[in-house]
């Protein structure tokens, strides 16, 4: 896919800061043995992704707004479009030595996501969409699964950790969805998940409590993949919500209506 100028930027910042994170992830895991100073040096990667990120594409685009995990929000002198950005999804997988963590870059243009990408720089895996463009991964066009049966399905969720109070809706979600479906998974990084719909490894996904870094660029690559995204209580925009359901569309409503319950 021919992308645009702006997607070919998010791309370059992806892979950068993607390199810089792989180094680091390196260290990573040899510093399992000795988990002192582990959370602190993660804590430095994923500073170093996101000034790297933001560099990029403040330096290529320095009217735009910026939202990131790391670095907070800056609205832009063009208050139409903002950089949306995670530099490091999945950072407990990160800080564990497990290779499942992603970049996600979005870029929001007046209030809905127009080009997104989800670079995991352990397996070189890139998806990236635009907006009426499709979804791709590295060269190949995504689509999401043609599961139709629920039963037949395989979903990801996420679950709160560390004290949250939405642990028991959240355990009730998976006691409704697990009984119905051929499996569940929780992979550690929102981003990815979204990204494996959209490629139809999973059949859909859910999660509460989500912040818009992780999810802005996942909504754009399921739904450019054939996909439906919608918040968990019908009608609210998923984005801001936080709380959202993804799946192809052949069985979304059957899942959604599990989880609406
Ligand atoms: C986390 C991951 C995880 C999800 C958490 C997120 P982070 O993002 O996406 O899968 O369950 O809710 O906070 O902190 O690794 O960027």
């Amino acid at each position: 896919m021919q992308g645009s100028a702006n997607l070919n930027l998010m791309i370059k910042a992806a892979r950068m800061a993607g390199r810089s994170l792989v180094k680091d992830f390196r260290e990573v895991e040899n510093l399992q043995v000795s988990m002192k100073g582990a959370g602190d040096f993660v804590s430095r990667a994923d500073l170093a992704a996101d000034a790297i990120i933001k560099e990029e594409l403040l330096g290529g685009r320095p009217n735009y707004g910026w939202l990131a995990e790391e670095s907070g929000s800056e609205v832009g002198k063009d208050p139409t479009r903002r950089w949306i950005v995670d530099p490091l999804d999945g950072t407990t997988n990160f800080l564990h030595g497990l290779p499942h963590w992603a970049v996600s870059i979005a870029l929001e243009f007046k209030g809905e996501i127009v080009s997104a990408v989800i670079y995991d720089a352990a397996k070189d895996e890139l998806f990236f969409a635009e907006k009426g463009q499709g979804a791709w991964l590295n060269d190949t066009r995504l689509r999401v699964s043609g599961r139709k049966r629920v039963i037949e399905a395989l979903f990801a969720t996420g679950l709160p950790f560390g004290g949250r109070s939405d642990l028991p809706e959240s355990l009730q979600d998976i006691a409704r969805v697990l009984p119905a479906c051929s499996g569940v998974r929780r992979m550690g990084a929102a981003a990815l998940d979204l990204a494996y719909v959209a490629a139809g490894r999973f059949d859909g996904f859910w999660e509460r409590g989500l912040h818009s870094w992780d999810i802005a660029a996942g909504l754009l690559i399921v739904k450019e993949a054939g996909g439906l995204v919608e918040a968990l209580s019908p009608g609210n925009d998923p984005l801001a919500d936080g709380a959202l359901i993804a799946a192809n569309a052949k069985i979304f409503e059957k899942f959604a209506g599990i989880l609406r319950t």
